[in-house]
């Protein structure tokens, strides 16, 4: 066994190395396959696109982005004015027809039953957007009842896999394909998040996994948005009593001075991303690059976060980030009038 875990540590090291002398070329092949991918893209005009999470943000925006290029779409939230809004003016702009479906995607039989309908009218399904999602933010030990953070995972995770589920058939006569919003918000301002990363970290590694499964039969695009300007980053939060409220104060510990993208960027870059049938996505791009300094210093990273996040204080209204937003904004009146 010894040997054995020897040799293939001399074998498997070898290997990698020599692969990276050919790193070059496959990168460049790579990018030439994927300018080829932009020449055929998708053509929408028609197309049936199931979006969850409609009625507000970054799901709203993408139903518009839909609609401008002609799909036909089936918008699934919970706020039903909202959705029947976001419907109409989907028809304003260019979809020849938007239907809305009230659902709780962490209820199985919702998730069954929005699927089923969207078939049943438009006689199929072509791409399925799993976007409804919630951001619990609340530190682990504050939690009276952790029971209260469940949502969290029954309408992040199980939310987008029930959905898939049903979908699935569908999907692979169409030779469709599943968009599902992850995220990669969490390495930046981590604490309080624990629950939201698992969930959104739980996607990542079940849609990788599906795609090797459905192989070219359903394609699958995973998004990884870092801060978009949302009801999210306003600061409706998942409170630690399960209850969905908006906290400005907590949203600028949180947030505090990262740059915040539009939410219209960030829909017509996911949509784009779709039709050229990306394995992956991060919008906006820079935040990929800053993964780099969790692999190389993650110390630091984590430090960093305890620091601007928890602060010295024993108030998150003392946190570091919320104060140096503080002084940020003072300036910025000073200056701006
Ligand atoms: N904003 C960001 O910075 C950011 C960053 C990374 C990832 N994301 C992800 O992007 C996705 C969209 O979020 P957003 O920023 O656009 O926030 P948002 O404006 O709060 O939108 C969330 C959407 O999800 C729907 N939703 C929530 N719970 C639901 C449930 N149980 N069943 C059905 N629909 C449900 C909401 O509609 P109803 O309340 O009407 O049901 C709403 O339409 C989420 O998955 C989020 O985690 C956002
Ligand atoms: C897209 O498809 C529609 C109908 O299927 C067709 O009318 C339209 O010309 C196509 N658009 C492009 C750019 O190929
Ligand atoms: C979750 O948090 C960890 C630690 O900060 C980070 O490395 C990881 O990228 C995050 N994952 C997601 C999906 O946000």
């Amino acid at each position: 066994m010894d040997l054995a875990d020897k040799l293939m540590n001399v074998i498997v090291i070898t290997i990698s190395l020599l692969a990276l002398f050919f790193l070059h070329q496959y990168r460049f092949l790579n990018s030439l396959i994927s300018t080829a991918r932009t020449l055929f893209k998708e053509n929408l005009t028609g197309k049936v696109v199931l979006i969850t999470g409609a009625s507000s943000g970054i799901g709203e925006h993408l139903a518009y982005e839909y609609a401008r290029r002609g799909a036909r779409l089936a918008l699934v939230a919970r706020r039903k004015r909202r959705l029947q809004e976001v419907a109409d003016v989907c028809e304003i702009i260019g979809s020849p027809e938007s239907v809305y479906i009230l659902g709780d995607v962490s209820n199985i039989d919702d998730c069954k039953r929005f699927i089923d309908a969207t078939v049943n009218h438009f006689g199929q399904l072509d791409h399925l957007v799993a976007n409804a999602g919630v951001a619990p933010v609340c530190l682990f030990e504050d939690y009276d009842d952790i029971t209260k953070a469940s949502p969290a995972i029954d309408i992040n995770f199980w939310g987008s896999v029930y959905s898939s589920y049903f979908a699935q058939q569908h999907l692979k006569k169409s030779k469709g394909k599943i968009i599902v919003i992850s995220s990669c918000a969490g390495w930046v301002f981590a604490p309080r998040t624990a629950f939201y990363n698992a969930s959104k970290a739980a996607l990542i590694s079940f849609y990788e996994t599906l795609r090797i499964e459905f192989g070219t039969r359903i394609g699958i695009t995973i998004v990884k948005p870092g801060f978009i300007d949302t009801e999210m980053t306003e600061g409706k939060f998942l409170s630690k009593e399960g209850r969905l409220e908006v906290d400005r104060e907590m949203r600028d510990v949180q947030v505090s001075l990262m740059p915040v993208e539009s939410v219209e960027k960030c829909a017509k870059a996911i949509v784009e991303s779709a039709r050229r049938g990306d394995r992956c996505l991060t919008v906006p791009s820079w935040m990929e690059t800053t993964i780099l300094w969790k692999v190389f210093c993650p110390e630091i990273m984590d430090g960093w976060n305890r620091f601007m996040i928890l602060g010295p204080g024993s108030s998150y209204r003392d946190s570091p980030s919320k104060k140096i937003l503080h002084v940020v904004n003072e300036i910025k009146q000073l200056l701006l009038p």
